[in-house]
This record gives structure tokens, sequence and C-alpha cells, in this order.
């Protein structure tokens, strides 16, 4: 049996609302709905999965961080930080292992200030607009090419 893969799941600011904030945009899944699926599916594809949200720029860094040498793959959905914070793309750009952007809205669909991603270019990939669903499909991904390169 393949070994077991760690992954790191982050959410940003507001997304513990998830459920009741803007329903008809991000959908009434909330989030501990999103990582009890995610647990679920992880378990079947033999991963260790962390799930961390917080509404602090510096808290998810110091996730980060933390997890830099140990983890084989992050899926994040930074929130608003998405679009201006270099700290956390930094961070992430820093990291060894994959990660796999998330967002739940199509944002290039939205105001214009949401069409750009600071995040993107040190990510391997980058799902929009399938709602809570993507997050699933980061798992999917991050671990099917993390398997093809052991
Ligand atoms: C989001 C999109 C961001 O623009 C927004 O600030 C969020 C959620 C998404 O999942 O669609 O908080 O990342």
């Amino acid at each position: 049996m393949a070994d077991t893969l760690r992954i790191l799941v982050l959410n940003g600011p507001n997304l513990n609302t998830l459920g009741t904030r803007e329903p008809a945009i991000y959908g009434t899944v909330t989030l501990a709905q999103v990582q009890e699926k995610l647990g679920t599916r992880g378990k079947e594809l033999n991963t260790d999965i962390t799930c961390f949200q917080s509404n602090f720029e510096g808290a998810l860094i110091d996730c980060i961080q933390q997890h830099a040498e140990s983890v084989d793959g992050i899926i994040i959905n930074p929130g608003a930080l998405t679009h201006y914070s270099i700290a956390v793309r930094d961070a992430l750009a820093a990291v060894k292992a994959p990660t796999i952007e998330v967002h739940l809205s199509n944002i290039y669909a939205r105001e214009e200030f949401r069409h750009h991603s600071v995040m993107a270019a040190v990510c391997k990939g980058h799902i929009v607009g399938l709602g809570w669903r993507g997050y699933l499909h980061a798992l999917e991904a991050l671990v099917e090419m993390v398997r093809e390169q052991q």
C-alpha cells in the first residue's frame, strides 16, 4: 500500500462563516462540512489531512512555516488575501511540496479586484467556481500528482 500522504488544508479570512456568508455566491455548505468531506475522501486516498482556518494573515503564515518540511501537499483558499498578500505567497513559495489554490466562486466572473491572484504563480494549479467540490478535486489532483513523483 502507498505511504500515507500528509495534506494541509488552509482557509483564510471569512471562510469560517461558510454556509451563512453570501450563500448565493459561496453556497450553503459549512466549512466543518467541507472538512468532513475532505476527511472522508482523504481516508479513502490514504492521506492524513490537517485543516486550519484563520482570519489572520500571520496565523496562516505561521501554520505554513510550521508544516513546511513535513507536508506532502497544500490546498489553500486564501479568501481575500488571495488578491494582495505577498506575505502568504512568499510563505507558500518557500515550501517544496506542491500547493493547489481553491476558490469556491469564479473569481474571474466577479469584481475586477478579484481577477488577480498573487498566489497563482507559486501554486501548481488553481481551481475556481466549483463551490465546495473544488476542495475535493484539489485533493484528488494533489494526491495523484504527488504519487506520480514518488
Ligand atoms: C474566495 C474569493 C475571494 O475573492 C473572497 O475574498 C473570498 C472567497 C472564494 O472562495 O471564492 O473570501 O476566495
